[in-house]
């Protein structure tokens, strides 16, 4: 398998071509970002630990009979994947209010959420990733009334066995983001699961373990993305 051009750049990945055209490469960078690029730092080790967490993440949520873009780990920043068709929409999962739930409607940091919230956002860093609702998402075509089903099924899908993921691990899963791509006209995770897209609390003492240490300047941040990777068996 060859590596060939580079197709595109986000914030803290950027993308390959191979000489398959259904395979790209996903490349993890140390570049961290928050605030839709407003804040963006190098964080040594980072690319290497989200792409080896998200390898883990990847192969364990395939396991459980969910589809995934990941195909394998090519070295320690990069995973080769399947060359899908993103769909511009986040999907999040809240278990428990933080973050832009908390300034948006005014509730408690940490209040349980019960039943779980289910949002989706706009990708796009300009307009902020506004928050949008399904009639948005097929007024404007950015996916089908069809996948927005699925995308919705998978999500929670996955919550349950991440959330237990965690549990038993000894930490919280309050929040997550997930992108979801179509391939051959199925709709597929993609993007990565690591805790740069999550919010991640240890169940004693509620210490945060994820990119919140970053976007508030607690320090620490790789530390923490290592403690996680460690307390649920991911080899780093
Ligand atoms: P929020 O509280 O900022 O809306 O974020 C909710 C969760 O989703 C949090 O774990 C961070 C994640 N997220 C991203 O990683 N990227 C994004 O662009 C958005 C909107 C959320």
């Amino acid at each position: 398998m060859e590596k060939r051009q580079e197709l595109y750049a986000g914030k803290a990945k950027s993308v390959y071509l191979t000489d398959d055209e259904d395979l790209v490469i996903l490349s993890f960078r140390d570049d961290t970002s928050a605030f839709d690029g407003e804040k963006v730092e190098q964080l040594s080790r980072k690319g290497e630990v989200n792409n080896k967490f998200n390898a883990f993440i990847m192969e364990y949520l395939q396991q459980a009979g969910i589809p995934t873009h990941f195909e394998k780990l090519l070295n320690a920043n990069e995973a080769l994947v399947k060359n899908m068709e993103m769909m511009p929409v986040e999907c999040v999962i809240r278990n428990v209010a933080a973050g832009s739930l908390c300034r948006r409607l005014g509730v408690e940091d940490g209040m349980e959420l019960n039943p779980p919230l289910f949002e989706f956002f706009l990708k796009n860093d300009a307009l902020h990733d506004p928050m949008i609702n399904e009639y948005h998402i097929e007024t404007f075509g950015w996916a089908s009334a069809e996948s927005v089903a699925k995308m919705k099924e998978l999500t929670f899908k996955i919550n349950d066995l991440l959330s237990k993921l965690f549990a038993d691990a000894g930490m919280i899963l309050v929040d997550y983001k997930l992108e979801f791509g179509l391939f051959k006209g199925e709709v597929v995770l993609g993007d990565e699961f690591s805790p740069d897209g999550c919010r991640l609390w240890d169940a004693e003492t509620r210490k945060k373990l994820d990119k919140d240490r970053f976007r508030q300047g607690l320090g620490g941040v790789i530390e923490a993305y290592e403690e996680v990777a460690k307390r649920i068996g991911v080899p780093l």
